[in-house]
């Protein structure tokens, strides 16, 4: 794809774009492949694509510039803001809103920070869309001196984008490489962005969501179908977020429990449960590792509460000591969601008992090296032999 920004060298995020797609997916398959290693029994789905452009739902945007010209974008080596408001990879919503936020930026007086003089007060806008064109908006400042500005001048901001839903300002007074603080205040009194899906998300300020709406649903559909297909009346969704693989396997007498660290996406997804009246599906904010680690260890001699899927979709670093317990455990399938296919390959060495029978690429991230992948593991007793295939499989991949 054609970006003027990759030519110009003003912004280098998406090592691949020069690439047509069609070969970034076969690679990123092939290196996903080749990064799990030779697993006997596991069988390929073909990648999942995605729209080449158009696709991201979420920006990280920092502000540079000055409040007359401010950037919104990246920051060159120096630290000195470069402006990407033409991005192609965001969502139309997001695209339109840039050009909006710029002009806001100058009529608020919200003065860009400058990280090299470690001087001014606005440094990210964060903004998400919803497939229905809403925007979650949050500005992170260095501090409160500006929320008044913002207050008075948030009518003009609403009217000029009619999808503004959830505005927020959320405070980082440090000097530090992170997008945002603890503090958030709420300037709106809708507190979150409807997401739909098969079933419909209720996103925090404050809590994950996948990068790529379209790419995220058809994951968690496939999560379903394959779940589907090994019948389970027990699961748990660990690492839940606002609990997208939770809500999508809820249903048809199953039990469903989601735990999530972030008390926020916990909230969400008990709301989104409610509102599309969920039975069987409960949520709780904890440690998901030791959370999961003290049950299973608890039922082992034939525990009646011990599930029959455990769905896993951890941070990049993976799932760690949880490995070893679900190896220990006698769960007989676990469903593992990875946006790194190499603490992924870590935490299967860490499961030999639990075999990975199907996998899919999902390309949340187009035109970059990472990838999403969704693997189906099943205990067998034999450590050495192909593992058994569920029975009601479709496979078409080879
Ligand atoms: C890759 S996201 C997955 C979210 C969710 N499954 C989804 O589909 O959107 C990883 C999630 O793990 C959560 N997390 C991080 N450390 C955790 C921990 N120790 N225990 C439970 N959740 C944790 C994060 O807050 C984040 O929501």
């Amino acid at each position: 794809m054609h970006c003027a920004y990759y030519v110009a060298g003003r912004c280098r995020s998406c090592t691949l774009i020069e690439q047509p797609y069609p070969g970034q997916l076969d690679d990123t398959q092939r290196r996903t492949a080749e990064t799990l290693g030779a697993r006997p029994g596991l069988r390929w789905e073909p990648p999942r694509a995605s729209a080449e452009a158009g696709f991201r739902n979420k920006g990280k945007i920092v502000v540079g510039g000055t409040v007359q010209e401010p950037t919104l974008g990246i920051l060159d080596a120096d630290g000195h803001g470069v402006d990407l408001q033409d991005c192609a990879l965001y969502v139309p919503a997001i695209h339109d809103a840039l050009p909006v936020l710029a002009e806001f930026v100058t009529r608020a007086r919200l003065d860009p920070y400058d990280v090299p003089a470690r001087r001014g007060e606005l440094k990210f806008v964060l903004v998400t869309a919803s497939p229905d064109g809403q925007l979650m908006l949050r500005f992170v400042l260095r501090s409160q001196e500006p929320v008044a500005r913002i207050r008075k001048h948030l009518p003009w901001l609403q009217a000029a984008l009619p999808g503004l839903h959830v505005a927020s300002v959320n405070l980082l007074p440090e000097h530090k490489a992170v997008t945002e603080g603890e503090r958030e205040i709420l300037l709106t009194e809708a507190e979150t962005l409807r997401m739909r899906l098969d079933v419909d998300l209720h996103l925090r300020v404050r809590s994950f969501f996948q990068t790529n709406t379209d790419v995220a649903q058809a994951l968690y559909r496939a999560a379903r179908e394959w779940t589907d297909d090994v019948v389970p009346a027990r699961v748990w969704d660990l690492y839940c977020g606002v609990g997208g693989f939770a809500l999508h396997l809820a249903g048809a007498g199953r039990e469903v429990t989601g735990v999530e660290i972030s008390a926020d996406a916990i909230e969400s997804a008990r709301r989104s449960a409610q509102d599309a009246a969920l039975a069987g599906v409960d949520f709780e904010a904890s440690d998901a590792g030791a959370w999961a680690t003290t049950r299973l260890a608890a039922g082992e001699g034939g525990s009646t509460t011990r599930p029959d899927l455990v769905v896993v979709n951890p941070p990049r670093r993976g799932i760690g000591e949880l490995a070893p317990a679900l190896e220990h455990s006698d769960v007989p399938y676990v469903l593992y969601s990875s946006c790194n296919p190499t603490s992924l390959a870590r935490d299967l060495d860490a499961m030999p008992s639990l075999r990975p029978v199907r996998a899919q690429v999902f390309d949340m991230f187009p035109h970059t090296a990472h990838a999403e992948v969704l693997t189906l593991l099943r205990r067998t007793e034999d450590a050495d032999g192909p593992a058994d295939t569920p029975a009601h499989g479709q496979w078409s991949g080879a």
